[in-house]
């Protein structure tokens, strides 16, 4: 089984990656955050600078419908060493889909076939895609499966929500069946994998899976990758076939999370001006990673609340020595 860490634009860029690497070193893949301008700029060039990720394997992610953007975007990611990126087909957001990007190019089929195929014809790198299975209705996924099947994908990602689904309600997983009963390509299942139980599920439908893609269940527990490693190894030295375990086994301690947390810290505080700029990505970190402490409301309520880094760091004492990592 290979795992990758999802792209999450504001939360997974090369800080968190470089931490998550120290401390974890489990992610097969990284993806970037999506890249949208054509040029690219001083903080793109910063996330996938190669002295920015090192001993990790990343791939850029590239979020346009205009063919002529995606393959200047290759073009200056090939100056940097990288051969192989990945088309973002997923964003829900309203202001990405309005102009038919993201999961919203998922509604104009035929323009999008137009798009792969200029692309593929011009690059002469790897391409991946990451999609959702429609934008207003599953019923859209036979057609788009049968333009994906046309090109020769690395890789394909499918996160099996429509783009009306935004994040929401449990995944179509009959729109996964069918990829996995349908497509040539190399599959890899991304969404609400948030729990060995979860994993466990997926597993035991789809015994075929190679690759998973993790998102928000790393940002909740940085151990979830090391324990879903630990279930396929128990599974593979009892040779029962696929795994089944729903058990919590703890891979984390506090203290080497206190450690990845404070990285990730000091990793802002060296690169952003001011307090509130540092605050604001690690309460967003935060909305993910206090579900894993018993207890987080009150502490998590007064980190959302601060606008000083020593106050902020009283609260984040508080909570590791009064609360468990659960
Ligand atoms: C805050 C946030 C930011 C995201 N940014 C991106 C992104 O830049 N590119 C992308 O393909 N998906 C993005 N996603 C979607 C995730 O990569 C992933 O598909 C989704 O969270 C489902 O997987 P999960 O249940 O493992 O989190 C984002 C999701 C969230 C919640």
């Amino acid at each position: 089984m290979k795992y990758y860490m999802a792209p999450m634009e504001g939360l997974t860029g090369y800080i968190y990656r470089n931490a998550y690497q120290k401390y974890f070193h489990d992610i097969d893949r990284y993806f970037t955050p999506f890249i949208t301008n054509k040029k690219l700029d001083f903080k793109v060039k910063k996330d996938i600078d190669p002295e920015h990720n090192q001993g990790m394997e990343v791939v850029p992610q590239i979020l346009t419908n205009q063919p002529d953007d995606f393959i200047s975007i290759v073009n200056q990611l090939k100056q940097y060493g990288y051969d192989e990126v990945n088309l973002n087909l997923g964003c829900p957001s309203g202001t990405v889909v309005a102009k038919n990007r993201g999961a919203g190019f998922l509604a104009v089929p035929d323009e999008l076939d137009s798009f792969l195929d200029k692309i593929f014809n011009a690059c002469d790198c790897k391409i991946s895609i990451k999609t959702r299975v429609g934008k207003d209705s599953p019923d859209e996924w036979e057609n788009l499966l049968a333009i994906y099947e046309k090109y020769p994908l690395s890789e394909l990602i499918v996160h099996p929500r429509i783009q009306k689904d935004f994040y929401k309600y449990t995944p179509r997983m009959e729109t996964y069946q069918y990829a996995a009963e349908h497509s040539r390509h190399s599959l890899c299942f991304n969404g609400d994998i948030h729990s060995v139980g979860a994993y466990g599920r997926l597993r035991q439908t789809f015994p075929e899976t190679e690759k998973v893609m993790l998102g928000r269940g790393i940002l909740q527990d940085p151990g979830l990758v090391g324990e879903l490693r630990m279930v396929e190894a128990q599974f593979a030295a009892k040779d029962t076939g696929t795994p089944v375990g729903n058990k919590k086994c703890n891979v984390v301690d506090k203290q080497t999370l206190r450690a990845f947390h404070d990285d990730i810290c000091d990793g802002y505080k060296g690169v952003m001006s001011g307090d509130r700029n540092t605050l604001f990505k690690m309460k967003e970190l935060w909305c993910y990673m206090s579900r894993s402490f018993t207890n987080p409301e009150k502490y998590l309520k007064k980190i959302k609340k601060t606008e000083r880094l020593a106050e902020y760091y009283v609260i984040v004492d508080t909570l590791f020595r009064e609360q468990e990592w659960s």
